[in-house]
């Protein structure tokens, strides 16, 4: 089949470079002439695990190509997928602006270039309508006899950044959101010889859907944050609870990791769509909204702790262990370190932050504010250390030894915002590790005073 992806985030390239590898021939179009050159020097930008080599081998097979815009799509073209980025604007709704930019192109493509039948499948997360709405729009540009021309359908993604190739081939569900039952076969077609099973549904539903999903996420992972407080108020350790949790079928034990919270490119920003959404809706995500209200408070807790364990936290220099949003990425966006250093910087004016992440340096200049020290190493940033903030789940934290955090840190004291650490052990060796929702008292060994 031939196909075009519209947008070269890693969403767009992988999906590109996944359907060629099923051996379609795919064309990726993104208006950003600076990415596009450096994917067709076969450099992919994004720190994203086997996309660089899923891409260079499709590329060089010559079922893979990439173009500066629309209109490079060949006329031959079958399946056009969107996705294009859809940012959250000031007011918490997704922004269609470059969605609609695109539509635009598309909608001069499909009347110029005569192509004979063309679907275009939105991958980009989108307000629920918005297929409709793009289908009317193309149809508009076409004379009524040739209006069928052009049909859309809602295919949402579920690719988890870091896991994006994976998640390609090895999918939990394929769902297929179509008003027409030949646009549901081609669809089916394109997505043959990928496991998991396909729901087919109506465009709205398979909209509203993506959205609902990482809304139940984010509330999964708030309430288990809610409960870790719990533990710590009353002594009970949330790891044993989570593995309660987890052992029942019926919630499973994926996303009951409690910690700083959720952030990254999607969680955050499609929770807020959707609260928005609902409301003009007539129907309040009450429960969506809380998830958000108790992710915002995940930051001011563990200043909270710093608080209680420190003298004078405004003196004291404190280590973050990781910038990324969660492991495997260099993203840092709406990432929870950044929540934190700005709470940590409100409370505590004077307070020294180093920072390590081994991935998001780059990403973190112009992000990270300018009175934080990035280091390039653990080491650098825990050496005379008066406490560190596990902030990222990267398994290279989980290999500092006991001796190393008490022969570099002033005072080892380590907060651990993921529960990455093995904190009985480090508290039976002199650390004195502070998880989250682990009762610290119950199992502490620790001096502080020896
Ligand atoms: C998410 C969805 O999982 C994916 O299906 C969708 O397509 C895009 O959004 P992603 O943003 O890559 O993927 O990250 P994910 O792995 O879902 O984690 C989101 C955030 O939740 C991270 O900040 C992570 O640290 C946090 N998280 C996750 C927890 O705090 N606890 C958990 O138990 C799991």
């Amino acid at each position: 089949m031939k196909i075009a992806v519209a947008g070269a985030g890693v969403v767009g390239l992988a999906s590109a470079a996944g359907f060629a590898e099923l051996g379609h021939t795919a064309i990726c179009v993104d208006i950003d002439k600076e990415k596009i050159a450096s994917l067709q020097r076969g450099v992919v930008p994004y720190y994203e695990p086997g996309l660089q080599e899923l891409t260079l081998r499709n590329m060089a097979a010559g079922r893979m190509r990439f173009g500066t815009g629309i209109h490079e799509i060949p006329a031959d073209t079958e399946v056009v997928i969107m996705a294009v980025g859809t940012p959250s604007d000031p007011d918490g709704d997704l922004s269609l602006t470059a969605f609609w930019a695109a539509a635009d192109e598309l909608a001069d493509w499909i009347e110029k270039c005569a192509c004979p039948a063309v679907v275009v499948a939105v991958k980009s997360t989108v307000p629920v309508g918005t297929a409709d709405s793009l289908e009317e729009k193309l149809r508009m540009r076409l004379p009524p006899s040739e209006s069928g021309r052009v049909d859309t359908a809602s295919v949402p993604e579920f690719m988890r950044e870091g896991s994006a190739v994976k998640d390609f081939f090895e999918p939990a569900r394929l769902i297929i959101g179509s008003a027409s039952a030949q646009t549901a076969e081609r669809l089916t077609s394109l997505h043959a010889g990928l496991p998991g099973r396909v729901i087919f549904t109506d465009r709205r539903s398979a909209e509203l859907s993506k959205l609902a999903a990482n809304a139940f996420l984010a509330v999964k992972i708030s309430f288990s944050n809610e409960v870790a407080v719990l533990c710590e108020q009353i002594g009970a350790d949330y790891n044993d609870v989570a593995g309660v949790l987890g052992s029942d079928p019926r919630i499973g034990p994926h996303f009951l990791g409690a910690g700083l919270g959720f952030g990254g490119s999607c969680l955050p920003k499609d929770t807020r769509a959707l609260v928005r959404f609902a409301e003009r809706s007539g129907a309040p995500q009450t429960l969506v909204e809380a998830a958000i209200h108790v992710n915002r408070q995940r930051t001011e807790r563990i200043a909270h702790k710093l608080e209680e364990a420190l003298d004078n936290p405004g003196a004291s220099t404190i280590a973050l262990l990781g910038l990324a949003f969660k492991a495997g990425t260099d993203d840092m966006r709406e990432a929870p370190s950044v929540r934190l250093m700005e709470e940590l910087m409100r409370r505590f004016p004077g307070m020294e932050l180093r920072a390590y992440d081994p991935a998001s340096t780059e990403a973190a200049r112009g992000i990270v504010p300018g009175q934080v020290r990035i280091c390039r190493s653990a080491e650098e940033a825990l050496r005379g250390a008066d406490g560190a903030i596990l902030v990222t789940e990267w398994p290279e934290f989980g290999k500092i030894r006991a001796i190393d955090f008490r022969n570099w840190m002033k005072r080892p004291i380590i907060w651990d915002g993921r529960n990455l650490l093995d904190a009985d052990e480090l508290n039976a060796h002199g650390v004195r590790c502070i998880g989250t929702g682990r009762p610290i008292l119950r199992r502490i060994a620790f001096d502080e005073n020896s």
